[in-house]
């Protein structure tokens, strides 16, 4: 049975593109398929970030996929700089990346990367690679933000195998069908998300019904007044459509289609009723967990995550020659490596 991922950067408070692109998802499949749910707060620190609110983000994130509906019975669910491991396979993969390959990732440049900027953000796409193949991973649901990253760790663990025996799972990216990249509901060429500089355009997972509604009916729309779904010529009402198809489970083209002789203001009322309807009874929920039992989760997780991820550490050191691992004598074929992906 195919074994997902989702990870979640502590750098702002979720909003909806993180709750439709991935938290979804991941919910609905926690049941059926093995899920491993972390909080990259390592990634939080490739930028500059206050101490005190990384913590406390950190925890916000680790409730509000609780109050979302992760089941830590079903999924694992802890935190990243709880398990060392990241770290080790993280310098472990480094060592098969080149400078050229990480240089190339958009992310990099998107967020401003240069001469100045920390050397952890260049090479953060190698941590993310490390946090996937961790675990043995096959799936990866991601928003489409994210597929260069999971190309890349692709990349690495094809090499790898390729030069030192077979140690990795090679994964893959999936998308939801509908709204992979919610945009901006005020700049709809831009993502939506968490540190966008301006905050009237995008959806907090925490933020109050009349916010919700007013940031909704503010929407950035397109010319003329009817709706109809062309992400290309209207690309401001298709997003309001993309974000209510995801929520309703419906495609976008038939929502427009009812929206067709009410207009703008029709179709931005059901969608902020759609938000609220979604969002109240996660906030109710996250308002009733208790720090102590966030805590208690993450920490059971974390005992559980370091298991694995220190067979998999242990199987690439071996892999590589380093210290405790059985290998071949040098000059011989590459083997596989001691153990394979356990079951
Ligand atoms: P992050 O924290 O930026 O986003 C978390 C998840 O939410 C998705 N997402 C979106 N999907 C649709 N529309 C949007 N506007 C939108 N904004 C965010 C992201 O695609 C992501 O799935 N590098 C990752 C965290 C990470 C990770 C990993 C993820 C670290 N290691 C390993 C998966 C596997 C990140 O910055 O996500």
């Amino acid at each position: 049975m195919s074994r997902r991922i989702s990870g979640f950067k502590p750098t702002g408070p979720l909003q909806l593109g993180n709750y439709v692109g991935a938290i979804r998802p991941v919910v609905r499949g926690q049941h059926e398929q093995p899920t491993v749910v972390f909080i990259a707060d390592l990634h939080a620190l490739t930028v500059p970030h206050d101490p005190v609110l990384l913590q406390a983000r950190s925890r916000e994130v680790a409730g509000l996929l609780l109050a979302a509906g992760v089941d830590p019975d079903h999924a694992l669910l802890y935190r990243q700089s709880d398990v060392a491991a990241h770290l080790e396979l993280h310098y472990l993969l480094e060592c098969v990346t080149s400078y050229g390959e990480a240089h190339r990732m958009i992310q990099f440049k998107e967020k401003g990367g240069g001469g100045g900027s920390r050397l952890s953000l260049l090479t953060y796409p190698v941590l993310m690679a490390a946090d996937i193949l961790l675990h043995d991973i096959d799936e990866v649901p991601v928003g489409r933000d994210q597929r260069q990253h999971v190309e890349l760790t692709r990349d690495l663990a094809v090499r790898f195998n390729e030069r030192y025996g077979a140690t990795f799972t090679v994964p893959e990216a999936v998308h939801p069908e509908v709204a992979a990249r919610i945009a901006d509901l005020a700049d709809p060429a831009r993502k939506m998300g968490k540190t966008n500089a301006s905050t009237a355009g995008v959806l907090f997972l925490l933020d109050k019904p009349d916010v919700l509604r007013r940031k909704i009916m503010r929407a950035v729309t397109d010319a003329g007044t009817e709706v109809v779904y062309d992400p290309d010529g209207k690309p401001g009402v298709a997003n309001l459509l993309d974000i209510l198809g995801a929520l309703t489970d419906r495609d976008p083209r038939e929502i427009a289609a009812e929206h067709e002789k009410n207009g703008y203001g029709g179709l931005k009322a059901r969608l902020a009723d759609a938000v609220i309807a979604t969002l109240e009874p996660i906030q109710r929920r996250y308002h009733e967990l208790t720090d102590e039992e966030i805590e208690a989760v993450l920490a059971k997780g974390a005992e559980r995550a370091a298991e694995r991820a220190g067979r998999t550490v242990r199987r690439t050191k071996a892999a590589l020659g380093l210290t405790g691992g059985r290998r071949a004598p040098a000059g011989s074929p590459a083997t596989p490596a001691t153990a394979g992906r356990p079951s």
